[in-house]
Formats: structure tokens, C-alpha cells, sequence
């Protein structure tokens, strides 16, 4: 106990929900290396579009530094996908491709040059072309060659984040928490060994279905020394009908899923990263993402943070937006759905906004036009329960700055006593593809 950080002790006398708190990350995701990406784990290698000017693509570069500089946003999702990677849409291996790879890093260089945390999430849904991995797709041995690459690449960066694959489902759950055990091990021992990995479970990482859908066996996953140092429950969840994040209207605050995992999670002494999740600027989702964004912040003991979908290559046509609008003198401005939901819950719970308040000028704009719209090609095959995204957000901040997470309490579980409810809740398939058009358009 006496090793605990202080939040952690006032978490375990119970104080913590009524002390002022905020999470500690706060999160966009930068979408668009994901576009085309379905739930079937099929990556076009043509719709792929890392947002970055350098790549020909959107300012992601100029947009994070303005979410690091003027809001004090701390980590952004990277979406990026195997097939990108291998640049090979067609067959699958293990070993990383020099120019895409190189690509990918560009965008992670830009990320990390703000401070911020940066997530990678290989966007295939625990699959390779309709094969689930280590589950008659390609072999364990195949995904885990990719992720150790991965992290030879950035075992000395404290700041990358590793987000296994994006929404699992429909598979054998017990199987996936094998692999994910072989992915754990295989990153560690590259010499990542401090960093934050975030395990998914299957149904999309829903958090309407987590706590009965996976989340026991995979927190048994430890790390080669055996303990649970820097791994955190993925999460996901949508506000709209369907937990599709398609729809403009939210029907739900999520709170009642949330309190559900939180609960779980006080009882199971460990903490929990909402990776994704997002919603429109409609008038009913900016009651509900705001109340859900308190309720998050309010429980920051079990919640270590949210990620926000999505800015990135989207603009602002996109239906659950969060990309900034470049003005004419070179800085960005948010729109009202990040100000209101995704900030100021934050900041109201005490999170801090960067000590040098400079208006960010972007140093390159984009001269690309091409806009992923919220065109979305298709729906997601509808599977008995899907909620996933071809998008991916991400969020994080750390207050306080550049701590490495395994240095406070982001690796502490918090103590606590209360019993999890099993939720019944089906998340559905959301999301998809929504870049073959924004894609093409690009190449
Ligand atoms: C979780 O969310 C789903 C879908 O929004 C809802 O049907 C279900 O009642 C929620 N569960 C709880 C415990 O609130
Ligand atoms: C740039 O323009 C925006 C929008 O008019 C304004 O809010 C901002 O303060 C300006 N920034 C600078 C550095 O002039
Ligand atoms: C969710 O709802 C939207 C809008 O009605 C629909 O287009 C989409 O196909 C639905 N998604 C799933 C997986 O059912």
C-alpha cells in the first residue's frame, strides 16, 4: 500500500470520485491511415491516408501541435494498418515494408515531436483479409513478427503507446487472449519494456459487453516479469443507436455502460483506456458526449483517459468531426462539439490546458482538397454485434506533461470494492469504411 501513489490511496478511501480529477490522457485520434479498412480486417492499400502534408494528404502534423499547443490535448491514435505496413494488400507477412513503414513513422515522429502520447493501432480487427489471427488467418507467430518490429522501432520512445489491434470480434475469445499474451511478451522482450499496451476484447471492445465479453481473461495477460505494469483494458463505445458512431443522433449518455466497467474495474484493481469514441455535433449528442465525458473524468481512478474520434484526414463535413479549421492567419480553431464535449469536461475536472498558451501556427498546410467525408461507402457487414470502427480515435493527455506512465499512478490500479453487473448490451457494427471515396480521391 505504502507504494501506491497518492491517488491510488485516496482512490482505495473512496475519495477520490469527489476530489477534483481529470483523466490523464486526452485524446484525438488522427484517422486516416484506417480508410477502407472493414470489419473483416481487409486494408486497401488505395484508401490508406496517413494525414500528413508531407505525404500529400491533410495537416495532420499542423493539427495535433494545435491540440498539443492550444488545448492541451496528450495523446493522438495513429491508424494505420498490416496491409499498409507490408505495403501488400493481397498477402499477408510478417516482415515491415522500408517505405510504408518509414511513412508511418514520419506520422509517429509528428506525433511525438508535440510531447504528446502517441497510440499505434494496427486496424484490422484481429484479421488479415477475412482471416482471424492465430485462428485460421495468419499465424500468431506472423502478427507477433509484426508488433515486435514495431516496437525495435520505438523501445526508446516512453511516449508510444501500443494498441494491439482495433476491435476484435466474432472469434474465440480465449484463442485471441493466447495471441495477445504472445504480443505482450514478444513487445517487452524487444526492449519496449515500460511502455503502456492496451488489450482489446472481442465484440469491438464495447463497453456494453467487456466485462462479460473478455476483459477477465485478458487482464490475467502479464508482462515477462509477471506483473500487470502499463497494461490497460481497451475500450470503445458510441453514443448512437446502434453503437455504430453513424448516426447523428445520440441515444444514450453511456454512463450506465460505463459505471458497469468502472465498477468492474475497481473490483478487478485495474484501469482502462476508452480508445474510441465519438459523436455528432447534434443537439442530442452535445448533452450526451458532454455528460458522458464528465461521468469519465469524474471516475479518472479506473479511467485513465479518452480518445476522441476523430480529426485527422476527415474534414469537417465528417458526421462525428473533431478536425480543426485552419484560418487564414495559419492557426486552428476547434469546433463546438470539441470545446464543449471533449475539453471543457475535462478542464472543468481539473485538467490543465498547456502552461505557454500559444496560438499554434501551422508550419505546412495541406494542399490537398480531398475530403473524407462522411460519405460512408458502406456499412459494416452486419455481424451479430459489431461495434467498431473503420475509424479510430484516440485521445490522451497527460496532465502534467511528459511523465512516462509507468512512472505514476497510469500504472497503479485503483482499489476498490464494488461488484461488476454483467451488461447485455450488443454493440453493433459501426463504422466503416468511410474512406474508399476520400481514398480515391487521393491516389
Ligand atoms: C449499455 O448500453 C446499451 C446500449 O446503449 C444499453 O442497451 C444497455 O442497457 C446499457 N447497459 C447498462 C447497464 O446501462
Ligand atoms: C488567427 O485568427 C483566429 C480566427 O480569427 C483568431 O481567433 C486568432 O486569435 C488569430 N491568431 C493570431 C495569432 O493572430
Ligand atoms: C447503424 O445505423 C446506421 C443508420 O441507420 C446504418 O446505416 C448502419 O448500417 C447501422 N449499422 C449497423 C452495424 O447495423
Amino acid at each position: 500500500m505504502s507504494s501506491l501513489p497518492f491517488s491510488a490511496l485516496l482512490a482505495y478511501l473512496g475519495l477520490f470520485a469527489t476530489a477534483q480529477a481529470a483523466v490523464q490522457f486526452l485524446g484525438v485520434a488522427m484517422a486516416g491511415g484506417d480508410f477502407g479498412c472493414d470489419i473483416d480486417g481487409s486494408c486497401p492499400l488505395s484508401t490508406a491516408t496517413l494525414p500528413l502534408t508531407e505525404l500529400g494528404h491533410a495537416d495532420g502534423g499542423g493539427q495535433m501541435k494545435h491540440f498539443v499547443d492550444d488545448d492541451g490535448v496528450n495523446m493522438f491514435r495513429l491508424p494505420t494498418s498490416w496491409q499498409f505496413l507490408i505495403n501488400n494488400d493481397k498477402e499477408v507477412s510478417d516482415t515491415l515494408d522500408p517505405t510504408n513503414a518509414g511513412r508511418y513513422d514520419q506520422f509517429v515522429q509528428a506525433c511525438l515531436s508535440t510531447g504528446a502520447y502517441c497510440m499505434l493501432d494496427v486496424h484490422n480487427f484481429a484479421r488479415f483479409n477475412n482471416g482471424i489471427v492465430g485462428q485460421g488467418g495468419p499465424s500468431d507467430d506472423m502478427f507477433v513478427a509484426i508488433w515486435v518490429a514495431l516496437a525495435k522501432m520505438y523501445a526508446k520512445d516512453s511516449r508510444v503507446v501500443f494498441e494491439i489491434t482495433n476491435e476484435p470480434h466474432d472469434l474465440d475469445i480465449d484463442l485471441w487472449v493466447q495471441t495477445c499474451q504472445k504480443v505482450v511478451t514478444g513487445i517487452r522482450n524487444a526492449g519496449a519494456t515500460t511502455q503502456m499496451i492496451l488489450l482489446p476484447a472481442s465484440n469491438f471492445d464495447s463497453a456494453a459487453t467487456i466485462t462479460t465479453n473478455g476483459a477477465d481473461a485478458l487482464l490475467e495477460i502479464t508482462n515477462p516479469d509477471g506483473s500487470f505494469d502499463g497494461l490497460y483494458l481497451d475500450i470503445h463505445k458510441y453514443l448512437d443507436n446502434n453503437n455504430s458512431g453513424q448516426n447523428e443522433e445520440c441515444t444514450t449518455n453511456n454512463i450506465g455502460n460505463f459505471s458497469v466497467v468502472a465498477d468492474y474495474l475497481r473490483q478487478k484493481k485495474r484501469q482502462g483506456l476508452i480508445s474510441e469514441t465519438g459523436a455528432s455535433s447534434s443537439a442530442s449528442c452535445m448533452t450526451d458526449f458532454c455528460e458522458q465525458n464528465t461521468y469519465l473524468n469524474a471516475n479518472d481512478d479506473v479511467f485513465i483517459g479518452y480518445v476522441a474520434w476523430a480529426a485527422g484526414q476527415f474534414d469537417s463535413t465528417y458526421v462525428l468531426s473533431l478536425t480543426p479549421t485552419l484560418q487564414p492567419n495559419g492557426s486552428y480553431t476547434d469546433n463546438q462539439l470539441f470545446s464543449q464535449c471533449v475539453l471543457e469536461p475535462y478542464l472543468k475536472a481539473g485538467g490543465s490546458l498547456p502552461t505557454q498558451h500559444t496560438s499554434s501556427t501551422t508550419t505546412s498546410r495541406s494542399t490537398s482538397t480531398a475530403k473524407a467525408t462522411k460519405t460512408q461507402a458502406q456499412p459494416s457487414p452486419s455481424v451479430s454485434a459489431a461495434a467498431d470502427s473503420s475509424s479510430s480515435s484516440n485521445k490522451g493527455g497527460l496532465k502534467g506533461g511528459s511523465n512516462t506512465p509507468s512512472s505514476s499512478s497510469a500504472s497503479a490500479p485503483a482499489p476498490s470494492s464494488t461488484n461488476a453487473a454483467p451488461s447485455q448490451a450488443i454493440g453493433i457494427a459501426r463504422n466503416v469504411i468511410v474512406a474508399a471515396v476520400a481514398g480515391a480521391a487521393l491516389f
